[in-house]
């Protein structure tokens, strides 16, 4: 008897925590709808209201799941949307799904963010989210793809990314105004395979120890103020098919550290190491030195660019095989042209 009362009783108030959990995410929600259409026309989330017959998850861009109701996806592309995010999207923790792309929203990115630890994809590219990267992201454990490209972010990549968000393998940073170093920690991102940097102030030097993501097939850094030379332990990256380094201020050989003295012996190993590679952009920076005759045993190589440098040429400078969209040196800037990307 005194068992089944307490059984009653430990139903009872898990239901309550379980409500609770549910109210929970309805005012979370309506917290963000408040702060996400301030200061637009009209309301774009007009069907985020409490008389929707079927309750918030019912909700345009709302997704739940599991018996407890509990958020698992937000999903509000090219709403219009033009206020701020709130820090209440830190209470829909059970929330694997974030895509708030092409919309207006405009505050920093709240530090709640992250409580969010079952969350997978975040992408908040092409908003005008300013202020600086919250470090808390750091706590979003579960990340897969994080895209906040295209927004206004200032201050440095927090460091702490690189510790903890060992499973993420999309990191786009792409078209803000970051600044400071590529932290070293990147590398403990070990499942990394796309990883876009480009379009921003970033500078220092490239750290070697990128090198050691082995699974990397894109990486742009290109647009920023990097200098030094092409670290080696780059040309280990067996798997990459992008390469984009151009309009920095890189300087040195390619490769960069062999100096003159063994560039075709050295692209021998480049060359096999790298045969995946499709494109390779190296211009704009101040390389210099000779461009090795082997760059045309890059089998895969289709996009080869590698203009406004100091390079020189040989004359044996032929690349074999594929057709090359390139761009040999030429000393012309040529103002205004769009970039490669990947
Ligand atoms: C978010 O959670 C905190 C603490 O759990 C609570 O104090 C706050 O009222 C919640 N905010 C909303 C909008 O639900
Ligand atoms: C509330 O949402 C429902 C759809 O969920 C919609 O039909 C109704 O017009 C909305 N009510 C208001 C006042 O916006
Ligand atoms: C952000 O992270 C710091 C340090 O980990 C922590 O103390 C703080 O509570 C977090 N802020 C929020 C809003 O979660
Ligand atoms: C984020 O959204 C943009 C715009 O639709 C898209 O191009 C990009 O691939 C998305 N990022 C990820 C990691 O899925
Ligand atoms: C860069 O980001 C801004 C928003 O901050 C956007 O308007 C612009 O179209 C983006 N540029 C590119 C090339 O994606
Ligand atoms: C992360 O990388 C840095 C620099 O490469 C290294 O010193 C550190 O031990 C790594 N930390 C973890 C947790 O893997
Ligand atoms: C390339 O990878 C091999 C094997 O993982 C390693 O021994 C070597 O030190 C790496 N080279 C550079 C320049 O990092
Ligand atoms: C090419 O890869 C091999 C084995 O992975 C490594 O030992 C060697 O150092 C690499 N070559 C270059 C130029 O990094
Ligand atoms: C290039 O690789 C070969 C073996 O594949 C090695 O003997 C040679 O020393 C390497 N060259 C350089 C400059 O590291
Ligand atoms: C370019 O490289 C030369 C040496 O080759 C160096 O003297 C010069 O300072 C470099 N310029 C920049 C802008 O880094």
């Amino acid at each position: 008897m005194r068992s089944l009362l307490l059984l009653l009783l430990l139903t009872a108030v898990s239901i309550s925590t379980l409500m609770a959990a549910e109210a929970d995410d309805e005012a979370a929600l309506l917290a963000f709808k408040v702060a996400a259409i301030n200061g637009g026309h009209g309301d774009p989330l007009a069907s985020w209201n409490r008389s929707s017959a079927l309750g918030f998850c019912s909700w345009e861009g709302v997704r739940c799941e599991g018996s407890h109701r509990r958020v698992v996806e937000l999903s509000l592309p090219c709403y219009g949307l033009i206020g701020n995010l709130f820090s209440a999207i830190g209470n829909l923790t059970f929330l694997r799904t974030l895509n708030l792309i092409s919309n207006w929203l405009q505050s920093s990115i709240p530090e709640s963010i992250g409580c969010l630890a079952s969350l997978q994809k975040l992408n908040l590219s092409y908003n005008t989210f300013s202020g600086p990267l919250p470090a808390n992201l750091s706590s979003c454990v579960s990340l897969l793809y994080m895209d906040i490209s295209s927004n206004r972010l200032h201050g440095r990549i927090p460091v702490e990314l690189g510790h903890k968000l060992t499973s993420l393998q999309t990191l786009s940073l792409r078209n803000n105004s970051l600044t400071g170093a590529i932290p070293a920690s990147l590398s403990n991102m070990s499942s990394l395979y796309y990883l876009n940097l480009g379009t921003n102030q970033i500078e220092g030097a490239i750290p070697p120890e990128l090198g050691r993501i082995g699974g990397l097939r894109g990486l742009d850094l290109s647009g920023n103020k990097l200098s030094g030379v092409l670290p080696h332990s780059l040309y280990n990256l067996s798997m990459l098919t992008g390469f984009l380094v151009y309009r920095n201020l890189l300087s040195g050989t390619i490769p960069a550290d062999i100096g003159n003295r063994l560039p075709n012996i050295e692209f021998i190993n480049f060359s096999s190491n790298l045969s995946a590679l499709s494109t390779l952009a190296l211009n704009d920076n101040n390389l210099s030195g000779y461009v090795p005759s082997t760059l045309g045993r890059l089998q895969g190589l289709i996009g080869l660019y590698l203009s406004n440098n100091k390079l020189e040429t040989k004359d044996s400078l032929v690349p074999v095989g594929k057709p090359l969209l390139s761009q040999f040196p030429n000393r012309n800037r040529q103002s205004g042209t769009k970039g490669p990307h990947l």
